[in-house]
């Protein structure tokens, strides 16, 4: 009853509670507890006894029904799971994936009290910001694997343009930079057989309304948030929607027209490259000048002896002013 109601209301205009309840053929009464519990989920709806009931406002929650009412994708979010709040979407996603949850199934969570980043970091997750998870189960090599972190880098960049007038850049392998500061992450983890890829989730954790003063202490000063980087708000609902069709289409394109497209786009947007950076990769520190992305998204660093470098896993920083 509750979603005709609010579908009703959705078509604009004032809607008497005498009206609805006739249409749905219940008491006035059962109109306006529906109401109510709207209300609860954050629909702004008002109410006149004259004229009745109007929706004013949608929920800044993100609610299930509403990140499938706006979905432009087959796959992606076919299964919606939203939380208040979780340790982690991603071990969410994770333990859906192992039970054998289904590709597309998307976890999101309005903060995350353990929310986990890149290489056994941290990840703050305080409200504001947009935390999620889909469970992706791609039919390509193992080999393949490493490449789908830029992919779903170019994607995301790709929505936060729509969004934003803002810049944004890639710092390898998938750090989104606004102002040389980190808006958003993506960490990728996946289950595999030596032949056989199972699963990957993606997770991501974007910081669109988070103010300043909402970051740890010790990130204040590295991180930054859609809406501070751009002066205005940006819709949660909208950015996350726009991801996964933006995800799913790079997915799509990824498998019929391979890496290479994607390679250049994510040069194209890279802060990375070009840039004197110093890894901290499993084989110890190395400094040099980062200079390529190869074929299976590794970045490659020339050292100052001239040698080259493969970097598949490790974090990078980058030494501004040398
Ligand atoms: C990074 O830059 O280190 C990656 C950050 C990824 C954070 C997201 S938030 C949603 C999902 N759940 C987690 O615990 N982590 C990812």
């Amino acid at each position: 009853m509750k979603q005709v109601i609010l579908s009703r209301l959705k078509r604009g205009g004032t809607v008497s509670g005498e009206t609805l309840a006739a249409e749905l053929g219940v008491s006035r009464t059962a109109v306006w507890k529906c109401v109510k519990k709207l209300r609860l989920e954050g629909y702004r709806i008002s109410s006149s006894s004259r004229s009745g009931y109007s929706l004013t406002g949608l929920p800044d929650r993100l609610v299930a029904d509403e990140i499938r009412a706006g979905l432009e994708t087959r796959v992606l979010g076919r299964t919606v799971v939203t939380c208040e709040t979780l340790p982690s979407t991603q071990d969410q996603a994770k333990k859906l994936a192992l039970q054998g949850g289904d590709e597309g199934t998307l976890i999101v969570a309005e903060t995350q009290t353990g929310g986990r980043g890149r290489l056994g970091r941290s990840w703050a997750s305080p409200p504001g910001g947009l935390y999620f998870s889909v469970i992706l189960r791609p039919r390509i090599d193992v080999i393949e694997a490493t490449r789908i972190p830029l992919v779903a880098g170019v994607a995301l960049l790709r929505a936060i343009e729509g969004h934003t007038p803002l810049i944004p850049r890639l710092k390898w392998p998938n750090d989104v930079l606004v102002n040389e500061r980190k808006a958003a992450g993506i960490l990728a983890e996946m289950s595999a057989e030596v032949d056989r890829l199972d699963w990957i989730v993606l997770g991501f954790g974007i910081n669109v309304n988070t103010l300043p003063s909402q970051f740890p202490a010790d990130i204040r000063d590295r991180a930054v948030s859609l809406t501070t980087g751009s002066g205005s708000a940006v819709s949660r609902l909208k950015l996350l929607q726009d991801s996964l069709r933006e995800l799913e289409q790079a997915l799509d394109e990824f498998r019929t027209a391979g890496f290479e497209p994607f390679r250049q786009q994510w040069k194209n947007r890279s802060c990375t490259l070009e840039q004197r950076v110093m890894v901290a990769g499993e084989r110890g520190p190395l400094e040099g000048r980062a200079v390529d992305i190869d074929s299976d998204g590794a970045l490659v660093v020339e050292c100052d002896d001239g040698s080259r470098r493969r970097i598949i896993t490790g974090d990078v920083a980058l030494i501004r002013n040398a």
